[in-house]
């Protein structure tokens, strides 16, 4: 096939919601629909268990093993489509985050009974700063939930998204009839119990004064459906594809995961409009998808938890080009050429060596810690693509050396862990004290466990009253100089040199940008 049939056959997004939206069940639904995987259960096993919270060991052996299913990989109507995992647990946040730089489009799994819940709203939010296509799927039907009007308005209002309904529910819960997809014109009526949909269970039905459906729903639901269809027409734009791409105009459908409803309609939609790899923004230039030449970059950085390999999995996205194993390619970072006999695919959750690889598609590369979050290889081109921000952490502790002898141990884990991107260390600018910053508790568990098992040092912690660390910049010298003298106790550093400001509390940050108005406080490192 040619370069650019591969390229233009790709569709690479991420599926995101609050945890037990159901995220995981529409991902396997979607798997089975592409014959990736035969039994319904398979991604389901490599969720982080809500039951293992509280024990992080547990989540890292099931983080060990979900390395082979944070890319799923499916053919759907002769497409190559790419799902992203992206971490559910809220402790994983930024993981999540940097996935969806990776991505070219998402779908949010809204529980219907729910409605908007506080992780949706924070992710989507990382999507529309950068324009991300959003596709809406309201899950758990089958249950009785919020009426699909208010829904509509809380995407609105709470995710700030223009929203088109595609699709619409019948009834809900033990009314719950089915959808009638204004996409396609059709009837789909429900059938419980996870039955994959037949073709007669989908009906062509292009007028909805026709009576067959008062035969099929019943005529009170069927008034109800003309009513509100009529209702969503005169008050929802007309779906308009450039204005989804541009992530201006979200289309909204109504199913059921895991009776395997409304998933089809979803997906269908979804082949039909979601974008094929897109450029990404470099600090020198936009390379596009269909650029000659091979340049990637590191989203995401996972270490083995197989004890007996230490190495790590780093996660390519492919951007331009064609990437090939056992060639030469240039780290930008080190400015040094590497090449990789052992690049893996992730094609039905198994991993297999991968000969040669597109844009939208990841490649897993064996890491002996070269690599760092952000991280480009090229041809031989000089670029940094931008756009994979760090965001202020919320957890806070000083991080001692609780070994002596092992110093240097301790300094190199902590770097590396930091590239991995498991947390921040931030240094004080009054003391050299070193501090850890997190965007959940469980990291400093993690890190601790890894110093010792992997590095072999050991560390302590030290509570340290902080509310947030926010990186500070000012185009006035003087206005600069002097905020640095009055705050040096509340400044640090971060890996990379920036200057950082630790408030104490969100009243100390408030008065330190009150009284310094000239300085720019910024809540994540990419500005
Ligand atoms: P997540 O990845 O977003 O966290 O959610 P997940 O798919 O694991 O789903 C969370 C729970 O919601 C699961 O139940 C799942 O079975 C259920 N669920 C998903 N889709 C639907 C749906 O369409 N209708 C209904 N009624 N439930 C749905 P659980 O009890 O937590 O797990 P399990 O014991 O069923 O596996």
């Amino acid at each position: 096939m040619s370069f650019n049939k591969e390229l233009n056959r790709r569709r690479t997004f991420g599926i995101i919601s609050h945890p037990d939206a159901g995220k995981t069940t529409l991902t396997e639904k979607l798997l089975l629909f592409g014959g990736a995987i035969q039994v319904a259960g398979a991604v389901k096993s490599n969720k982080i268990k809500r039951s293992a919270t509280s024990d992080f060991m547990e989540i890292e052996r099931q983080r060990g093993i979900s390395v082979a299913t944070s890319v799923m990989a499916f053919e759907y109507r002769n497409l190559k489509i790419n799902i992203l995992d992206t971490p559910g647990h809220q402790d994983f946040q930024e993981d999540t985050y940097r996935t969806l730089t990776a991505v070219d489009s998402v779908i949010v799994v809204i529980d219907v009974a729910k409605g908007v819940e506080a992780q949706t709203e924070k992710l989507v939010n990382v999507c529309r700063m950068r324009n991300t296509p959003i596709i809406v799927f309201i899950n758990k039907l089958d249950r009785e939930g919020l009426d699909g009007f208010d829904l509509l308005d809380e995407l609105e209002q709470k995710l700030g998204l223009t929203v088109r309904p595609l699709s619409w529910p019948i009834g809900m819960g033990q009314r719950f009839k089915g959808v009638y997809s204004m996409y396609e014109q059709k009837l789909v009526l429900f059938r419980p119990h996870g039955k994959q949909e037949d073709e007669e269970d989908r009906i062509e039905i292009n007028d909805l004064t026709d009576r067959q459906l008062d035969e099929l729903v019943g005529e009170a639901a069927a008034d109800e459906l003309r009513e509100e269809v009529h209702m969503v027409e005169s008050v929802y734009p007309k779906f308009d594809r450039e204005a989804y791409l541009k992530g201006e105009l979200s289309p909204v459908f109504f199913g059921s995961a895991i009776n395997n409803f409304g998933v089809r309609e979803l997906l269908d939609c979804f082949v039909e409009v979601a974008p094929p790899p897109l450029g990404r923004v470099t600090e020198e230039r936009e390379v596009k998808p269909n650029e000659d030449k091979f340049a990637g970059f590191v989203f995401k950085i996972h270490a083995n938890m197989d004890p007996n390999h230490r190495d790590r999995i780093a996660f390519l996205r492919v951007c331009s080009g064609r990437f090939e194993r056992n060639t030469n390619y240039l780290h930008v970072r080190q400015n040094r050429k590497m090449k990789f006999p052992n690049p893996t695919s992730f094609m039905a959750a198994k991993k297999t060596i991968l000969e040669e690889a597109y844009p939208g598609d990841v490649v897993g590369l064996y890491d002996s810690g070269n690599f760092k979050i952000g991280d480009t290889l090229t041809e031989g081109e000089v670029l940094h693509f931008k756009g994979i921000p760090s965001f202020s952490p919320e957890q806070f502790r000083f991080v001692n050396n609780a070994d002596p002898l092992k110093y240097k141990q301790l300094d190199k884990g902590l770097v590396q862990l930091m590239d991995e991107g498991v947390a921040q260390l931030f240094t004080k600018e009054d003391n050299n004290r070193k501090i850890i910053g997190t965007v959940g508790a469980l990291q400093f568990e993690v890190i601790q466990y890894r110093l010792e098992h992997e590095y072999g040092a050991k560390c302590s912690y030290e509570p340290v009253n902080l509310h947030k660390a926010c990186w500070v910049t000012c185009d006035d010298e003087k206005a600069m100089k002097e905020f640095i003298q009055r705050r040096k106790r509340d400044l640090a550093r971060d890996k990379h040199g920036q200057l950082v400001y630790l408030a104490e509390s969100a009243w100390s940050l408030q008065m330190a940008q009150e009284n310094h108005p000239k300085v720019q406080f910024h809540f994540k490192s990419e500005f």
